[in-house]
């Protein structure tokens, strides 16, 4: 069996042993939101380290867990704290956990993150819907032996993100009279920020925002065929666009003033989806 296959089998198995849950919705929540899963009711949680064979995040913040549990009537998984390619992993395993919410049941997906702004219209504490990304800049998830059961060789990606769920996001923004810019996600590998140079590399090949996520886990998503979205939270100007240099601190104080809003944002998605 396919190596990597066989790893996200072991891992869904060691989930299922643990419980008989069918999620309907997969949700992961980037820096900001964390605290999200605390608040809907939950059925039960499981931590990474309990799942055999599992890539456990080492960022300070991040929990690492997976919450099962219902928004509203919604039945979902949410990952509380994801797995980044700048802390060493593989790209398969980057994805694993994705790949883990499309196999316990999950159709559709939604990505947050926290994501420098590019673009000049945007200011620290928009919200972008995420129309389309580049990953020019990291290895592609896919990379190696194709895992045939989850899908083809040379998928298509004309269509990452949903042009039906964008439709419904801009919706539930306008009636929450929330200004949700839009833009092309750009993905690097991190950990360090960008420099003034690349960001306008950045803004010239097409870029709205920049991050350190999200998009790897979009293709490996879109590969196994679930419908995908995603929305990033402009915690800060990309590198360069203004005299201040960047401080994961300014990051995170920035997701936690909009934290309220953006949680009441997913809320709906996730219930109108
Ligand atoms: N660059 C990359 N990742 C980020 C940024 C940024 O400016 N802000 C939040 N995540």
């Amino acid at each position: 069996m396919n190596a990597v296959y066989k790893k996200l089998m072991t891992c869904v198995e060691s989930v299922r042993k643990k419980i008989d849950f069918q999620p309907e919705v997969a949700l992961i929540l980037g820096s900001g939101l964390g605290d999200y899963a605390d608040n809907i009711k939950i059925e039960q949680t499981i931590d990474y380290t309990e799942i055999e064979g599992f890539p456990v995040s080492t960022v300070k913040g991040h929990k690492g867990r997976f919450v099962f549990g219902y928004v509203g009537e919604v039945p979902v998984v949410i990952m509380q704290g994801r797995v980044h390619y700048y802390e060493g992993y593989k790209m398969s395993d980057v994805v694993l956990p994705t790949r883990l919410m499309g196999m316990l049941g999950a159709k559709k997906l939604i990505l947050t993150n926290a994501a420098g702004g590019v673009n000049y219209d945007f200011k620290p504490g928009d919200f972008m819907l995420i129309q389309d990304h580049i990953t020019l800049n990291i290895p592609s998830p896919l990379i190696g032996e194709n895992v045939e059961e989850l899908g083809a060789r040379f998928p298509d990606m004309s269509e990452v993100y949903s042009v039906r769920m964008q439709n419904v996001i801009e919706k539930i923004a306008s009636n929450m009279q929330i200004d949700l810019k839009k833009g092309v996600y750009v993905q690097l590998t991190g950990p360090c920020y960008e420099t003034p140079a690349e960001i306008r590399a950045c803004r010239t090949l097409g870029g709205d925002a920049v991050g350190m996520s999200t998009a790897c886990e979009a293709i490996a998503a879109v590969h196994m065929g679930m419908e995908v979205c995603g929305i990033s939270c402009i915690t800060n100007m990309a590198a360069g666009m203004t005299k201040e240099k960047l401080d994961h601190s300014e990051v995170q104080e920035t997701a936690d003033r909009v934290a309220k809003q953006f949680k009441e944002l997913v809320t709906e998605i996730v219930t109108n989806i």
